[in-house]
């Protein structure tokens, strides 16, 4: 059964095997309260950001400052679920350190609960470290956006043994979970049986502890982003279009205000 308080990092952990967790993006306050209101588990505050939100082409120049402002929001909008910032590029594969540092300022200035990073084996050391520090972290293994300009494009992982090794590496370094994105079905199974921490899958399949999705994709706002994984809940573009076009058709009209909406 979910809990009725606040979920914690331990919540999290002893979820494994018992029930799914549900995690969906948030950005900004309203979205905050609305999902955490529909009884989310998690709220990530990805870096996603950058694509959804910001209208770029990837999520490289997503800055650790945006991260912060848009983490502080989503914060104050949680009461119950647990609040993940994502830590952006290059402000954590420089270092240990620079990640301790980086992922401090995410934890004491947005007041989340655990950042999260991308990368296995290349990112154990590091996760070791925040972990020291006491900064719970999250794992993203399989697809890593940030890797874009190495990979070149997205595409289904199936390199078993690699991605089998990338998610042990990061529970082992202390890893609460570890998302698995864009992962064989097959293979995503395989690793949820196999580290004893839970997986969110996105485009995983279906044996993972948890998944997680973009809120703007699940809600039908982005426009032309339809894969094979993706699910839209709602068709919130074509809502809010249809909304749109009303008030401009009534004001033009001289429609709205009305009597009932004058003082
Ligand atoms: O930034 C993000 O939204 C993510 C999810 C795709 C897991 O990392």
């Amino acid at each position: 059964m979910p809990t009725a308080r606040r979920v914690t990092v331990p919540d999290v952990v002893a979820a494994k095997g018992e029930r799914r967790l549900a995690m969906l993006t948030a950005y900004d306050h309203p979205t905050a309260r609305l999902l955490d209101e529909a009884g989310v588990d998690m709220l990530l505050v990805g870096d996603s950001v950058g694509t959804v939100v910001q209208g770029r082409s990837s999520t490289l120049p997503v800055t650790l400052d945006q991260m912060i402002y848009h983490g502080e929001m989503v914060a104050r909008g949680a009461e119950r679920a647990l609040v993940v910032v994502d830590l952006p590029f290059l402000t954590y594969q420089v270092s240990p350190q620079q990640a301790v540092e980086n992922g401090g300022r995410l934890l004491k200035e947005t007041l989340c609960e655990a950042v999260k990073i991308e990368g296995g084996v290349s990112q154990a050391e590091t996760i070791r470290a925040m972990d020291a520090a006491e900064i719970p972290v999250m794992g993203h293994v399989g697809l890593r956006p940030q890797a874009i300009r190495q990979t070149g494009r997205h595409k289904v992982q199936r390199q078993k043994a690699e991605l089998l090794e990338d998610a042990r590496a990061a529970a082992e370094a202390g890893a609460f979970a570890v998302v698995l994105e864009l992962v064989q079905a097959d293979i995503a199974a395989e690793i949820t049986e196999a580290i004893p921490v839970p997986t969110i899958g996105i485009g995983s399949g279906p044996h993972c502890d948890g998944q997680v999705l973009v809120t703007p994709d699940m809600l039908g706002r982005t426009v032309g982003f339809a894969p094979k994984f993706l699910k839209r809940y709602a068709e919130m573009h074509e809502a809010e279009l249809a909304a749109a076009r009303e008030y401009v058709r009534e004001v033009a009209a001289g429609a709205y205000p009305s009597a009932e909406h004058s003082h």
